[in-house]
């Protein structure tokens, strides 16, 4: 199973929910996970490196890759096709490394929040995507969702991205965010995320 966590505009969520998901599938779940870091600024990749220093054995593998070594990259990670392969997307859309990419992917996972320019980068993000790859799941996460939100602009946001894919209940923003590691999610973000990724993985996990 190929998961892209993916979305044009930066600072949505893509890098947090990739941990997020890694560490709800592997430790929670107990299933093979790896991630790919397409990422420039290598997140995820650095995160790792400095838990690794801290702890014995990393739940997981991840993988720091650039849209040209994909390709190669891809052949030897799906021998197993059970394995899920959480890819974290660079965000941009204006290049033609990402077809492969997209072409090969069972569903996507796109973080946003409410307002206007994010809104236009998801609604791009999303058909761009789905052009390249017309059969791929698309869930949208609204996340660092603020208490201050119009109810209204959310049904309006989210009548027009339900044309595309599923979208969950918000995440909120919240300080404990920060404190997500690849070896550990703390527990006081258990009840906000439990709930939204059984829903984002349920029928990948009943039927891998
Ligand atoms: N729900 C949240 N509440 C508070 N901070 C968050 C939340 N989600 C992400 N963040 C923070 O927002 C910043 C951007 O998130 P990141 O995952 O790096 O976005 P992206 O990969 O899309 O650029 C990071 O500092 C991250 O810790
Ligand atoms: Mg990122």
């Amino acid at each position: 199973m190929i998961c892209l966590f993916g979305n044009q505009k930066g600072g949505v969520g893509k890098s947090t929910l990739t941990v997020l998901s890694g560490n709800y599938l592997s430790l929670d779940k107990s299933w093979p996970v790896t991630i790919i870091d397409m990422d420039y600024q290598q997140s995820i990749s650095q995160k790792f490196e400095k838990a690794k220093v801290l702890e014995n054995a990393e739940p997981y593998d991840v993988m720091p890759a650039s849209l040209e070594t994909y390709p190669m990259l891809h052949n030897v990670l799906t021998r197993n096709k059970k394995d899920a392969i959480l890819i974290d997307l660079p965000g941009k859309l204006d290049d033609d490394g990402l077809i492969p990419v997209f072409k090969s992917a069972d569903m996507v996972v796109c973080p946003f929040a409410y307002d206007e320019f994010t809104y236009e980068s998801t609604v791009l993000f999303t058909v761009v995507l789905k052009k390249v790859n017309p059969g791929i799941r698309v869930v949208f996460i609204p996340n660092r969702i603020k208490a201050n939100v119009k109810f209204e602009t959310m049904t309006e946001v989210n009548e027009q991205l339900s044309k595309f894919g599923t979208i969950t209940a918000i995440i909120p923003d919240r300080i404990d965010f920060q404190r997500i590691t690849t070896f550990n999610t703390p527990v006081s973000l258990y009840p906000v995320i439990s709930p939204i990724f059984e829903q984002v993985f349920a029928k990948h996990l009943w039927n891998p």
